[in-house]
């Protein structure tokens, strides 16, 4: 790992910060992108306490333009980016009626366009470069329903499917694509739900993970045993899934289930 530059985006906290305190370990080069300045300073400087060269850039990944400009302007200063871990996201956590179109288009462009315009402006960068890992944080809801949060769940579906089969498409040009699905992680995305911290993964073991997709040894994982056992049964058994799921929401997350 350690001749590779890894680019991280949403590096400022959660999922993102803990993958960027991880590999620091491993004496990477890390580039961290996400829009406040101070968090992501911070998080800069401990990875090159740490002993990773790091450069953090402020971006609003957020749309296809922004994307674009942002692939261009990185691939123009970095000549030798080897992964892209493509984490920042956002949930809007309501229920679809109840959402307005502003937040469920901003949820589509942070977690589909903005990453889908990243792996399209990477490929030809990675063909010339004859090497490329790209790694996608989608969410366990992109196999199952996610009631009360259904907007988030299909934007992440759409990664994750537009992933399976870049990876299929990418793997004879030596890029590599993964998809990291993890379940309920404690990070600001889920601070609403502090009480459930017993179904709530730590954001290391999906660092872990993401690792482990960029030694190209799993190309789908999903993290930690509840959601991976889960995830299984699913399979089998949807509809008792089903009901599991919108009983849990309407009882212990009413802000889901109203
Ligand atoms: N936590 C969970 O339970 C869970 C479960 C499954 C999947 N995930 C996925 O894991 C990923 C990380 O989530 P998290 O839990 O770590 O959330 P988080 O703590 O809220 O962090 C989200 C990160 O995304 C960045 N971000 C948000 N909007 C952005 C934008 N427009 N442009 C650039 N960066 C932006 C944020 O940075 P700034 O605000 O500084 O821009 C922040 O660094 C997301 O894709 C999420 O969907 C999370």
């Amino acid at each position: 790992m350690k001749n590779r530059t890894i680019l991280i985006t949403g590096s400022s906290r959660g999922i993102g910060k803990a993958t960027a305190l991880h590999l620091a370990k491993k004496k990477t080069n890390l580039i961290l992108v996400s829009r406040t300045e101070e968090d992501l300073k911070q998080v800069a400087i401990e990875c090159n306490e740490i002993g990773a060269k790091t450069e953090f850039i402020l971006a609003d990944l957020s749309s296809v333009s922004n994307a674009k400009e942002f692939s261009q302007f990185v691939q123009k200063r970095f000549l030798n980016i080897t992964d892209l871990v493509l984490n920042a996201g956002v949930s809007t956590s309501l229920r679809f009626e109840k959402n307005n179109l502003d937040n469920i288009e901003n949820e589509l462009g942070v977690n589909y366009l903005a990453p889908m315009t990243l792996i399209k402006e990477f490929i030809p960068y990675f063909k010339e470069n004859k090497f490329g890992n790209i790694v996608s944080v989608s969410s366990f809801s992109a196999l199952t329903p996610f009631p009360g949060n259904s907007s988030y769940a299909a934007t992440k579906s759409a990664i994750f499917s537009l992933c399976n089969s870049l990876k299929i498409e990418l793997a004879e040009h030596n890029i590599y694509v993964a998809s990291i699905l993890p379940g309920g992680t404690k990070t600001d995305m889920t601070k609403e739900f502090e009480n459930f911290s017993f179904l709530l993964d730590d954001p290391e073991i999906i660092a872990q993970c993401i690792e482990k997709a960029l030694r190209r040894e799993e190309s789908v994982i999903i993290p930690g045993l509840l959601y991976n056992s889960l995830a299984q049964i699913y399979k089998f058994f949807p509809t008792p899934v089903n009901s599991i799921l919108e009983y849990t929401v309407k009882n212990f997350f009413p802000k889901f289930g109203k």
